[in-house]
């Protein structure tokens, strides 16, 4: 989501100890008057019981006998959503109010405090209460297995089935796309200079792929296997939660979904001095169920050609780029958006004039970005965090005679 968040200094400094008093809610002296949170992302998920037949509710502890979902589950954005660099980074901004977390580490057993209103209904004045069941090992894990599968004192599965060890209820409309819309949208002015905007469950629901697939179909791919050893295959469904593929740790194996198909043109490949090499690339939203990029405004694409002679020097270069642009400062505001919406398709040309005989190649190479240099700098991210992956790459030899 979006997180680069404009500072105003003054108000910074005040946030700052009201944050500190926050962090001690038994001595608070604060006055106001207390007011219940309103939106979902206010709300933890309320405390939870290890259901019977199990003695935690760690990811690890799911992973003794579900191993194949722990394995894939790992290499998931989930299992990264606490310990990323970036979001850490960015909760220990004092513009970064309580409820970053709520989606991060979503079960309150994963939380240090329990939050009971706040005060004057300001974001910045929380007040907070020890929680006696905080898990620190749980909080490591992000969205773990039970933050999606367990609910009052129950694992919440597709069927129900009685050959699990543990306590088990059938319910799928909790495990229905509503459950990842209910992180995967959010769209508010948390403060002037603070918007979450990430719309991709509105964006599914008004496309062409509502009705037929969905988050779940998608993200989750079908398979038939053993989600234990030695108790028989069934239904299942994989679990790493592939998307941008742009890896949160150097080298780290992580799931990859391409929405955009590629059409490159072919090229002429004769030409006079004088004249021009005019060439088009199509890029197709062709397998997203929404726009791409989705999700967090800081993530766009790169289509750059480059033009070099026979010595490989660069002659020409041209860039477009595809993604949301933003303000931050005054007021966060969206300035542009040329995202392509699920089966739409554009061209971007490249056109230049050769002015010097000789062999050419023009390369054209596609990057998608999980945010630009700037940010990462600011974050203090490292020169280990991967900011974008190559999705395409394509070489065109020609002459100028
Ligand atoms: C001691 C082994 C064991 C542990 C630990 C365990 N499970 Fe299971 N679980 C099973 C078995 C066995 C089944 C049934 C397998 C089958 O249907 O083939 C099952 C079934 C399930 C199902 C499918 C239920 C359905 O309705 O079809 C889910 C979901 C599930 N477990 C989640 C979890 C989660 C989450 C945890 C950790 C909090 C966990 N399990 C811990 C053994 C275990
Ligand atoms: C028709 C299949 C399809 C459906 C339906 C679908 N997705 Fe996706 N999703 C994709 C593909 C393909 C990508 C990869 C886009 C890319 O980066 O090229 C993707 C990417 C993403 C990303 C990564 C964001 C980014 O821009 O890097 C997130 C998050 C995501 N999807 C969540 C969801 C959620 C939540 C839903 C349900 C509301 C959903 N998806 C529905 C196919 C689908
Ligand atoms: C982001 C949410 C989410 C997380 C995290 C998650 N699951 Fe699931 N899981 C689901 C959904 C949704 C289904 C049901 C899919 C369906 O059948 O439509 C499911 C199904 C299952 C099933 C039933 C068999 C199958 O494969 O479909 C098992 C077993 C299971 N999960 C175990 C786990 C374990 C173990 C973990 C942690 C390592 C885990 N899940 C983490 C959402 C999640
Ligand atoms: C408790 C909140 C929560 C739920 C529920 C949830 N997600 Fe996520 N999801 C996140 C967060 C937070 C991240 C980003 C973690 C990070 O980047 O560190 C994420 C990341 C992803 C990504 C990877 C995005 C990328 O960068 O490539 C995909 C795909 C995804 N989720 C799909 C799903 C699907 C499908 C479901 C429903 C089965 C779901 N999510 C349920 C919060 C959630
Ligand atoms: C409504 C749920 C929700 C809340 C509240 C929330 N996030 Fe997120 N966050 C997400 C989801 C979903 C993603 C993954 C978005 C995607 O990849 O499309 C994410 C991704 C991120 C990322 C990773 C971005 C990247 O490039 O991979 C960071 C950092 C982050 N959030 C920080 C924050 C901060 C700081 C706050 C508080 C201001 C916050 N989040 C509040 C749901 C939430």
């Amino acid at each position: 989501m979006n997180t680069r968040i404009a500072y105003i200094i003054a108000l910074g400094t005040v946030v700052l100890l009201l944050w500190q008093c926050g962090n001690n809610a038994t001595q608070q002296q604060q006055t106001g008057t207390i007011t219940p949170l309103q939106n979902s992302w206010d709300i933890a998920v309320p405390h939870q019981e290890i259901p019977e037949g199990l003695t935690s509710l760690s990811a690890a502890s799911c992973g003794a006998c579900h191993q194949e979902h722990y394995k894939e589950w790992q290499t998931s954005t989930h299992a990264h959503a606490w310990t990323d660099l970036q979001f850490q980074s960015e909760l220990k901004k004092e513009t970064s109010p309580f409820m970053c977390i709520n989606c991060h580490i979503p079960l309150q057993n994963q939380q240090e405090f329990i939050i009971k209103g706040l005060i004057d209904g300001d974001i910045y004045k929380p007040v907070k209460e020890k929680n006696p069941h905080f898990d620190r090992a749980l909080q490591q894990e992000g969205i773990n297995c039970a933050s999606c599968h367990v609910r009052e004192g129950a694992v919440m599965g597709p069927t129900g089935t009685e050959k699990a060890p543990h306590r088990t209820v059938k319910n799928m409309e909790h495990l229905s796309e509503n459950l990842c819309i209910s992180c995967h949208n959010a769209n508010a002015v948390i403060t002037p200079t603070l918007a979450c905007s990430f719309e991709t469950g509105d964006e599914w629901k008004a496309g062409p792929y509502f009705g037929n697939q969905n988050c779940i179909s998608c993200h989750m791919p079908e398979t038939h296997r053993e989600v234990m050893p030695g108790f028989g295959e069934r239904k299942s469904r994989f679990h790493n939660f592939p998307g941008s593929g742009i890896p949160k740790v150097k080298g780290a194996e992580t799931g990859m979904l391409n929405g955009f198909a590629f059409y490159p043109q072919e090229i002429i490949t004769k030409y006079k001095v004088g004249e021009r090499v005019e060439y088009t690339f199509k890029v197709k939203n062709e397998h997203a169920g929404h726009r791409v990029p989705t999700g967090d405004p800081e993530r766009f694409f790169i289509i750059r050609f480059e033009l070099r002679n026979a010595l490989d020097s660069l002659v020409a270069e041209q860039e477009h780029r595809i993604g949301e642009e933003w303000e931050w400062h005054p007021l966060a505001k969206k300035l542009t958006d040329n995202n392509l919406n699920p089966g739409e398709e554009r061209s971007f040309p490249f056109s230049t004039e050769m002015k010097e005989k000789g062999s050419y190649s023009l390369a054209v190479i596609v990057t998608k970005h999980r945010m630009n240099e700037e940010t990462a700098i600011y974050n203090k991210l490292g020169d280990d965090y991967p900011l974008f992956i190559t999705v395409f790459e394509k070489e065109y030899e020609f002459s100028v005679r």
